[in-house]
């Protein structure tokens, strides 16, 4: 079974790559000749989600899925949330939004904060969703060289390490995306779509 994820985040494409390895080929945005920005205009994770992976359905006839992720944080209402990508304005820096948000938790004693993911799945024009969230707490600053995003100053619950110090296969276990990945890959296996 082929599939594209629709992401122009390389490492998303990964990620997820590795965590479906054996039962889905996954495809990127480029292999199937998509080249443009994907439309992410939606108030709510859900939205963006679907609203990506219809315009790729749409466009470009493919069975996809698409995700989109916020990370939301306790002390400060739940934001960035939806516009985890965005916070620090545009043009979209992982780096800003990470100095951003370190700079909005100087002096906060409450760091809890987790990162949740929805996939929107479209296969053969019917809609599915799967959902994953993973607990954890900001880090005074930033450590570690792998992943992306705000990895380098997320530390899941239960570990001394940030996202950005794991492997990916480590990340991928315990991940948002790789525990919304993992229901996708049930769902697929049960093959009652
Ligand atoms: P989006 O899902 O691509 O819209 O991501 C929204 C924001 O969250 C972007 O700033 C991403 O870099 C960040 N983000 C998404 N997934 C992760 C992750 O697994 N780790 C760290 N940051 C992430």
């Amino acid at each position: 079974m082929k599939i594209c994820f629709a992401t122009n985040n390389t490492k998303k494409v990964e990620e997820g790559a590795a965590a479906l390895k054996g039962l889905i080929e996954i495809v990127s945005l480029r292999d199937i000749g998509c080249n443009e920005e994907l439309p992410e205009t939606g108030d709510t994770l859900d939205d963006n989600a679907f609203e990506k992976a219809r315009y790729v359905f749409e466009h470009y006839g493919v069975n996809c899925f698409a995700d989109d992720t916020g990370l939301e944080v306790a002390a400060l209402n739940g934001a960035p949330g939806v516009y985890s990508g965005r916070f620090a304005g545009e043009p979209r820096s992982d780096a800003r939004n990470l100095s951003l948000l370190l700079e909005k938790m100087k002096g906060q004693t409450d760091r809890s904060a987790r990162f949740r993911t929805v996939i929107a799945l479209i296969l053969d024009g019917k809609e599915y969703q799967f959902d994953g969230i993973a607990e954890g707490k900001i880090t005074q600053s930033s450590s570690g060289e792998g992943g992306f995003g705000y990895d380098p100053i997320f530390q899941p619950q239960g570990h001394d390490r940030t996202f950005a110090m794991l492997s990916l296969e480590e990340k991928n276990e315990i991940s948002h995306r790789g525990k919304a990945v993992k229901a996708l890959l049930n769902f697929l296996r049960a093959g009652k779509f």
